[in-house]
């Protein structure tokens, strides 16, 4: 689904990211880890063609990156579903309207759009809000609008830049199980995070490790069990 090969990127003279080289089956589940600062945005950036690739190779969801045209990027889009770590959704418009607008690129019946939205609205818990303006709602429940919208699509690959960081606890945990529910129907997910508790909510789900925008080992503290007692 994601192959990098020494892949680098700077703001000019600083390099954010070092000769990252990694691949990325599909359907796995993926947490992106690092302190802040560490690369992990610009990372996401670059796999969603925000930014161009300047140094290395990079092909996402099959399309070479180094190649693609400016053109090509809506087609890229399609394929991805991205919860941006600022949300991006549009303040004057409704959680429905929000979440119904990345469907509309795809000629699809409004019945069908209807469905999918009202279902992916429930299954965030955001029901009684799907007819008010997303700028009247908490920090919480905009980054839930961010994260149906980037579900509605189907996927086939969810890139999620922390995606539960203005959550209580047990939302995030409810919200950890919808995107658990999209990987065991095939969505492969990259999600950043500095939570060791998100972690843990996926035990199987492999650990990439970014310092300074170097892939390195998880520290051994991101990797510890919770103690029992
Ligand atoms: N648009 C930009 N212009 C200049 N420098 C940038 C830009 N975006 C990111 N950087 C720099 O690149 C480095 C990596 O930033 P990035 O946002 O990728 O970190 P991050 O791991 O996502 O951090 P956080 O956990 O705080 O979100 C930082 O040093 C940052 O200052
Ligand atoms: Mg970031």
């Amino acid at each position: 689904m994601i192959r990098l090969n020494r892949l680098s990127h700077s703001f000019g003279p600083n390099w954010a990211l070092k000769d990252v080289s990694l691949h990325i089956g599909k359907g796995e589940f993926i947490f992106l880890t690092g302190h802040s600062g560490a690369g992990k945005t610009t990372l996401m950036r670059l796999l969603y063609g925000a930014l161009p690739l300047k140094r290395g190779q990079a092909t996402v969801a099959g399309f070479d990156l180094h190649d693609m045209k400016r053109g090509q990027i809506p087609m890229l889009r399609r394929e991805l579903g991205v919860v941006f770590q600022d949300f991006k959704i549009l303040p004057n418009r409704s959680v429905y309207e929000n979440v119904a607008l990345a469907l509309t690129v795809r000629s699809m019946p409004k019945s069908t759009v209807d469905k999918r939205v009202r279902a992916i609205i429930r299954a965030l818990g955001l029901e009684n809000k799907s007819y008010t303006k997303c700028r009247q709602l908490s920090g919480g429940e905009q980054q839930r609008v961010a994260i149906a919208r980037a579900m509605v699509v189907n996927p086939k690959l969810i890139l999620a830049d922390e995606p539960t960081g203005n959550l209580d606890f047990e939302l995030s945990l409810h919200l950890m199980e919808v995107f658990k529910q999209f990987n065991t129907h095939g969505t492969t997910v990259v999600m950043a995070t500095h939570s060791r508790e998100i972690l843990r909510t996926v035990p199987d789900a492999r650990i990439i490790h970014l310092e300074d925008g170097q892939l390195c080992d998880p520290p051994a503290h991101l990797l510890e069990e919770c103690c029992p007692c």
